[in-house]
């Protein structure tokens, strides 16, 4: 039977998901929290979905044998190219970022751009979740292969990186978007220097604030919330628990303790990762003229 002091399970592949964490700490304070960083295999956005799953499955399958009683999959690849497939696979619920994030865009605006790692953008999951609610939005949704090793690599703050961004930015500009989205959990860590390349009109939807507002209510619905007093967080990785300790420190405000994890194996080798990388490095306008 489920305890509701069991902790609430939340990943991603490297320090991304800790925007999420952060987002747990203001709305979600009574919480335990297993936080797993899948740092040895960082990054997924150019990995092939197979691969993406099969690490998914791999995670939750150690998140329910360390009996969480919830997961955020804190990674909006895994959530755009696992959850549907491995969700039914385990007896606890799990939340992806697409839809909070995609109901928060169109409540936003209706020019609405996604930046994302490649495997997202090429996904096409924000597209299709924010035409569901709002047919005639536009969306155009922009793989940034980049971002991720600059924040992984702690490089945010470093002329390149901002002229990196600039470029990025630029067709999005051009379209005259009202609203853009963090389509990838890293991404809420180069806020500032985004902010001063965007127009101060633009709005910028972080979904981690809507993933945790979703947790927040399955909790009450199923009557799960924690007893308050009692919370506290376990880090995990795969790959250099002191590498991530010290990255983390900036966007924590303490140095975690980390554990390296040894992930359930699930046999065979995967398939060779196929490069999406260059379908999807330039902006996909989503909708046809009709
Ligand atoms: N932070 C993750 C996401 O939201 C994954 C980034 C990556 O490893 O490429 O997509």
């Amino acid at each position: 039977m489920t305890n509701h002091n069991q902790p609430i399970g939340v990943f991603d592949s490297g320090v991304g998901g800790l925007t999420v964490l952060r987002a747990m700490y203001r709305q979600l304070r009574d919480e335990s929290v297993l936080y797993f960083g899948d740092t040895a295999r960082l990054p997924y956005g150019t990995r092939s979905p197979q691969e993406i799953r099969q690490f998914v499955r791999e995670i939750l399958l150690w998140m329910a044998q360390s009996q969480v009683k919830m997961a955020i999959v804190a990674c909006n690849t895994s959530s755009a190219l696992a959850l549907e497939a491995v969700r039914s696979e385990f007896d606890f619920p799990i939340l992806g970022l697409i839809l909070p994030g995609a109901r928060a865009a169109v409540g936003c605006g209706q020019r609405i751009g996604v930046i994302a790692t490649p495997a997202t953008a090429a996904s096409g999951a924000y597209r299709r979740a924010i035409w569901e609610m709002n047919p005639s939005a536009r969306v155009w949704e922009i793989g940034c292969p980049e971002f991720v090793p600059l924040i992984e690599g702690d490089r945010i703050h470093t002329p390149e990186t901002r002229e990196i961004i600039r470029e990025y930015l630029q067709p999005l500009l051009q379209q005259r978007i009202d609203t853009l989205v963090y389509g990838c959990t890293h991404y809420p860590l180069l806020e500032p220097v985004l902010r001063q390349l965007l127009p101060p009109e633009v709005t910028l939807v972080d979904p981690a604030t809507y993933v945790v507002e979703a947790a927040a209510q399955e909790l009450d619905l199923l009557g799960l919330r924690a007893t308050p007093g009692a919370a506290m967080t376990r880090f995990g990785v795969s790959g250099c628990p002191k590498s991530f300790a010290s990255l983390s420190r900036q966007w924590l405000g303490f140095v975690p303790e980390v554990e390296q994890v040894q992930l359930p194996d699930l046999g065979p080798s995967l398939p060779a990762t196929e490069s999406v990388v260059d379908t999807v490095y330039r902006v996909v306008e989503s909708r046809e003229a009709s």
